[in-house]
């Protein structure tokens, strides 16, 4: 059973707001959507994608979002003069029958990352139900990215201030749990310890798994604490379009970051080996 997510109508404002993702998902629907074209819109939220294809000139558009949200997208779409090309579904994509293939899927399912609550368990079925062969997939691409942190701020709101900082009192149950699951951070590049790279690369029109795995070794590029690992994604929503969520980048998107069991120093000329295994669990 999926689940709704508790996104507030301020949280949708501030995916429209966002600087970097808007202006990327607006040019990609620019060139994908060509007069005349059937549009899906995956988890369309307030109807932002739905309305940038109808004017982008698509005949149809069918707007799926299973939050309360989409009776203001509804609201929305009659104000800007859209309501006789959208149709809206308040229900997840997973159950939705569509009358007719679709020239181009739109989606930004992703929350810090594009591996939570079956996002891509969800693409990859309205791919193979509802794409037109030789159809557009916006997003095209994600790259997953990992870097090495130092930050001792990050480390302890996983882990938990030291003791003397906690009035001498034992409250380690708080942080328990947490280091698996990782915290929501947003890093300038001034705390990565070496150059980033890419873990796994998620080809929207090929994918088959909701999992993904890398292996890979980074080199510190100076001398410093490495407190843990920091993941995010950079998307190509279509050719030459696209943006990253990582350090330094200026998106609502922030990214996942993931505490050692303990601090330890490095310097140039060590060696980081890695290993990421993100396997989609039912309800996660
Ligand atoms: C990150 S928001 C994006 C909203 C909007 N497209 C935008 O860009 O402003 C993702 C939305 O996808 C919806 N969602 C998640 N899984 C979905 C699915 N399988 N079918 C339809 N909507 C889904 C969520 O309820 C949420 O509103």
């Amino acid at each position: 059973m999926q689940r709704v997510d508790d996104y507030s109508l301020a949280n949708y404002g501030g995916m429209i707001a966002d600087p970097v993702r808007m202006p990327a998902y607006a040019e990609a629907l620019q060139q994908a959507v060509v007069p005349g074209a059937v549009v899906v819109d995956i988890g369309a939220g307030t109807g932002i994608f739905s309305l940038l294809a109808a004017q982008a000139g698509a005949r149809r558009v069918y707007a799926i979002e299973p939050n309360d949200v989409v009776d203001t997208a509804r609201e929305i779409a009659e104000a800007n003069g859209f309501a006789d090309r959208i149709v809206f579904f308040k229900d997840f994509s997973t159950e939705v029958e569509l009358p007719e293939f679709a020239d181009v899927i739109v989606s930004d399912l992703r929350g810090l990352l594009p591996l939570y609550t079956g996002n891509l368990a969800s693409i990859i079925d309205a791919r193979d139900r509802f794409l037109a062969p030789g159809g557009v997939l916006i997003p095209h691409r994600d790259v997953l990215w990992v870097g090495l942190i130092e930050s001792r701020e990050a480390y302890e709101s996983i882990v938990g201030p030291p003791p003397e900082r906690c009035f001498g009192l034992d409250m380690s149950a708080v942080f328990r749990g947490a280091s698996s699951r990782g915290v929501a951070k947003t890093f300038e590049p001034s705390c990565l310890l070496s150059e980033p790279a890419p873990w796994a690369s998620l080809e929207y029109s090929s994918l088959e798994s909701s999992d993904a795995a890398g292996s890979l070794t980074l080199a510190p590029s100076r001398r410093g604490t490495l407190h843990g690992l920091v993941t995010w994604f950079e998307t190509e929503l279509i050719d030459g379009t696209g943006y990253s969520t990582g350090p330094g980048n200026a998106t609502v998107h922030r990214s996942r970051f993931f505490a050692l069991a303990e601090p330890v120093p490095v310097s140039p000329g060590d060696r980081v080996a890695i290993r990421l295994d993100a396997w989609c669990v039912r309800g996660a």
